[in-house]
């Protein structure tokens, strides 16, 4: 099977400070992948990395069989490439349905993008009852929400999710990762960073640990949870 995603041996960081190093691993189709990783460790960098927001310095990232190393962010988009920030970024003056249509603006047939919202308000019943509503006025996750359907209308292959949960009450970060699980449930192939965890590890299918710009192990997330390094240094047991 192909991977969605294939990143290989990529090296990359800001000026001449590099970050990444030497960095491997692949997403399946409809298979979550969370990366963990101590604050400064580099994950938000590889996302980043990964849409082309910063220099990659050597190695690859390929979407299927295309190299997509060196194309602009707004091709990685057109090839299928979604990416959430971590910092919220709905645009708070505009309502919801005017954010989804941002979403769609790389789609050209009208048919299609109206067939799409259709389909990604029915996922997202929250939005639907209110579209007419400021994306501001909405709670942090229910910006979530709004962030996570609006990459769905330009129908990625894959989404990348970095720190989904941050900030939020408890409730909602499962309201979160209940619509990551709807994502793969949608066919998408997810790349998610994320602190809270034992939450994202327990709706993941692999996992990573990033810890000084390397990925330092890379495991199926169930035997994540269950390792011993994992729960004294992510999970704060001893
Ligand atoms: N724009 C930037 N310019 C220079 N250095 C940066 C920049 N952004 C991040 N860094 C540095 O890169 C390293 C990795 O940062 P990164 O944001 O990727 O970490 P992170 O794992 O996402 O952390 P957190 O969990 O706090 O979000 C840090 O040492 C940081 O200081
Ligand atoms: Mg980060």
């Amino acid at each position: 099977m192909t991977a969605v995603l294939r990143v290989n041996a990529l090296s990359a960081g800001y000026g001449g400070r590099v970050i990444l190093q030497d960095v491997n691993f692949e997403v399946q189709p409809g298979q979550i992948m969370t990366i963990i990783g101590h604050n400064g460790a580099g994950k938000s960098t590889l996302l980043r990395a990964i849409f082309n927001l910063l220099p990659v310095r050597s190695g690859g990232i390929f979407l299927g069989e295309r190299d997509l190393s060196r194309e602009a962010s707004d091709r990685l988009l057109l090839a299928g490439i979604a990416y959430i920030p971590q910092h919220r970024s709905v645009f708070p003056r505009l309502t919801i349905e005017e954010n989804l249509r941002m979403g769609g603006y790389l789609v050209r047939d009208k048919a299609v993008l109206a067939e799409r919202t259709a389909k990604v308000l029915d996922l997202f019943p929250v939005l639907k009852q209110r579209t007419g509503q400021l994306a501001g006025m909405m709670s942090g996750g229910e910006q979530r929400m709004l962030e996570i359907a609006r990459t769905l209308l330009q129908d990625p292959k894959l989404i990348m999710l970095d720190e989904p949960s941050i900030g939020l009450a408890p409730k909602m970060v499962d309201a979160v990762f209940d619509n990551v699980r709807l994502l793969r449930e949608q066919g998408k192939a997810i790349l998610m960073v994320e602190q809270n965890v034992k939450k994202a590890l327990s709706v993941s299918d692999r996992g990573g640990v990033m810890e000084l710009g390397s990925l330092h192990i890379q495991d199926q997330a169930s035997r994540l949870i269950g390792d011993e390094r994992v729960a004294r240094l992510y999970l704060g047991k001893r």
